[in-house]
């Protein structure tokens, strides 16, 4: 699957203002190995609902008008049977390149990101960095995100914690506890203008190749923060928008899909 990122203009006014670097891009991640919900599968490729939990991301950004082009990352191993069975499935016309993922979550965005030359990101405004673990995003989520890229070039979903949250010792004792009201869950579409992301991304790889690139990075927004400098604004997302992770999360997501279905999305 060979990347087309300019694609082949109709000649009409939406046509050729999509052409001039105000597409939008979706960027689906499925390179974890998801070791937290000890399958027998890669928790991506698990079966929901009669579909690879994978499916459910890039139908909603398939089915969504404002996004043009659609990256999906898997491991290097697993590039190969995706593509075969997305060829397969026949219901995808967005998805312009399998590309292997690498080692952390940011290995892979940072992958996806640099794998698109100058002149193909230059036909992007905005990008959405999606965990193809959080098979319940909605059309909402998207346009609400897309919104957020265009107003503050940084923006994420997240919402507000429900648990009281501490932050504890080496010997599991109570260090501290934040103040619950200021505390919000990190979602994703984490979505961005996207010159400022690669930006931030190409900066941190520069980082990785010269061996000083400090860890904890599990988010894009701490990316953007760090390495472009550059405020991240929050969004309101989704509570059923969750992340899959362990097998009790497993049935909530089928209920939930399950739902979507019958009321006919
Ligand atoms: N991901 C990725 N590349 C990695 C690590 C993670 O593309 N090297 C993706 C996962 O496939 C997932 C998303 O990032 O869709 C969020 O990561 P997480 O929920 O942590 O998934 P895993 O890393 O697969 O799971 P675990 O941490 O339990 O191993
Ligand atoms: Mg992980």
């Amino acid at each position: 699957m060979e990347l087309e990122a300019s694609n082949k203009g109709t000649g009409t006014e939406e046509n050729t203002e999509r052409l001039c670097g105000r597409r939008n891009l979706a960027v689906v991640l499925a390179a974890g190995s998801g070791s937290r919900m000890h399958a027998a599968v890669k928790k991506q490729f698990m079966c929901i609902n009669g579909k690879p939990m994978f499916w459910y991301s890039l139908r909603a950004f398939e089915r969504c008008a404002l996004i043009d082009d659609i990256l999906l990352v898997t491991a290097a191993e697993d590039c190969a049977q995706v593509q075969a069975q997305l060829a397969a499935d026949g219901g995808f016309s967005k998805i312009r390149a399998v590309i292997p993922g690498g080692k952390e979550r940011y290995d892979s965005v940072a992958n996806a990101l640099l794998f698109l030359d100058d002149s193909a990101a230059s036909c992007y405004e905005s990008v959405l960095i999606h965990d193809s673990a959080r098979p319940m995003l909605t059309q909402q989520l998207i346009l609400d995100a897309l919104d957020g890229a265009k107003r503050y070039d940084a923006c994420v979903a997240g919402v507000p914690v429900k648990d009281t949250i501490k932050v504890l010792d080496a010997d599991n004792y109570v260090e501290d506890t934040p103040d619950r009201s200021r505390l919000w869950a990190m979602q994703t579409p984490q979505a961005f203008s996207l010159p400022l992301v690669r930006g931030a991304y190409a900066a941190l790889r520069r980082e990785e190749e010269a061996g000083t690139l400090r860890g904890g990075i599990t988010d894009d927004a701490m990316v953007v923060e760090t390495y472009a400098g550059h405020p991240v604004k929050i969004i309101m997302g989704d509570y059923r928008n969750i992340k899959v992770t362990t097998p009790e999360d497993t049935a909530l997501a089928e209920l939930y899909l399950s739902e979507e279905r019958s009321a006919g999305h």
